[in-house]
């Protein structure tokens, strides 16, 4: 006879990993006594959940969401999806890096601008063309903090695109550095990435240790002109810092993946509403992986990725 398990469902999880959840088990949106919870980022608090849950699985990267150390005290597993999503928010990160060098920024705010006759438009094109005028990627230099999933992959990205890559990760793993492309240039700090890159692309968790990794002192230490893009965690870069970092030119471009009230508005910058994972791809992988583990701990206690 068939276990059956209820799985409640939290935010959309892709129908393509619900449907790895074995038949027998009562899924839904409105479950009452949950053996388990699947969530993507909407906020877990301990008291949300439901004495009954036995595993919770988180359909992306980060559990920042999730308060996962109460969850071991309770001896409750949280499944994540590491390296599921990596394809889309590497995609992304190029996509800023090309936005930054060149200049579309300013460039559509500029023709967002224009109203005129045939010629006055020609005119402003012809202004627009010189004023926008950028730079190519191969030859510039891309500094990569963290290289896990995700950061490995922007580094072989940006090796192919002929940039020069130097990056940093104080808990590279060994799976993750033998994933590594040769040509990555290891440094030994955050400050040796920063100082020689041209564009500097962030991809570690938020933690104590990483609240604030981009401040005032590190944006001293850039080049002039550096582009810098967050698509990992709010809280990694000083906002502030780097508003003053835009407004010097230290910073020429800030790619920042979270809504800022006092940034999204600014010459240069870029921000988005977290979408770097946001591909119908990325959710797919991500739920068919957590939905897999959930299952195999519900049915064998089996614990490959908590
Ligand atoms: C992640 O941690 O992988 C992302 O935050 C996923 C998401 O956008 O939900």
């Amino acid at each position: 006879m068939p276990k059956t398990f209820q799985v409640l469902i939290l935010n959309t999880i892709s129908k393509r990993g619900l449907a790895r959840l074995p038949a027998s088990y009562v899924v839904g949106s409105d479950v009452v006594q949950p053996d388990a919870i699947l969530v993507r980022s909407a906020n877990l608090r301990e008291m949300d959940i439901p004495a009954s849950v036995l595993a919770i699985g988180r359909a992306g990267a980060g559990t920042n969401n999730i308060p996962v150390k109460k969850l071991s005290e309770r001896g409750v597993p949280v499944f994540n999806a590491p390296g599921a999503n990596a394809n889309a928010v590497k995609e992304l990160v190029i996509a800023g890096m090309l936005m930054g060098a060149r200049n579309l920024i300013p460039a559509i705010r500029f023709v967002e601008t224009l109203t005129g006759s045939d010629e006055e438009m020609h005119k402003a094109t012809e202004a627009g063309k010189k004023a926008f005028a950028g730079s190519e990627l191969p030859g510039r230099t891309l500094g990569v903090i963290g290289l896990g999933a995700i950061g490995s992959l922007v580094a072989d990205a940006a090796i192919k695109l002929g940039m020069n890559v130097i990056g940093f990760d104080p808990a590279i793993t060994v799976e993750a550095a033998w994933r590594l492309p040769a040509r990555v240039k290891k440094a030994n700090s955050v400050e040796e990435v920063v100082k020689a890159a041209d564009f500097i692309t962030l991809h570690v968790p938020l933690l104590d240790a990483t609240r604030n990794l981009i401040n005032a002192e590190r944006i001293a230490m850039m080049q002039p002109g550096t582009v810098l893009l967050n698509f990992a965690r709010e809280g990694i870069v000083d906002n502030a810092a780097a508003l003053a970092g835009l407004q010097s030119g230290q910073l020429h471009a800030y790619l920042n993946d979270f809504p800022a009230n006092a940034l999204q508005r600014q010459p240069g910058v870029v921000c988005l509403p977290h979408l770097g994972a946001s591909t119908g791809e990325a959710e797919e992988n991500c739920a068919v992986m957590v939905a897999e583990q959930v299952t195999d701990y519900l049915e064998n206690g089996n614990i490959l990725n908590a």
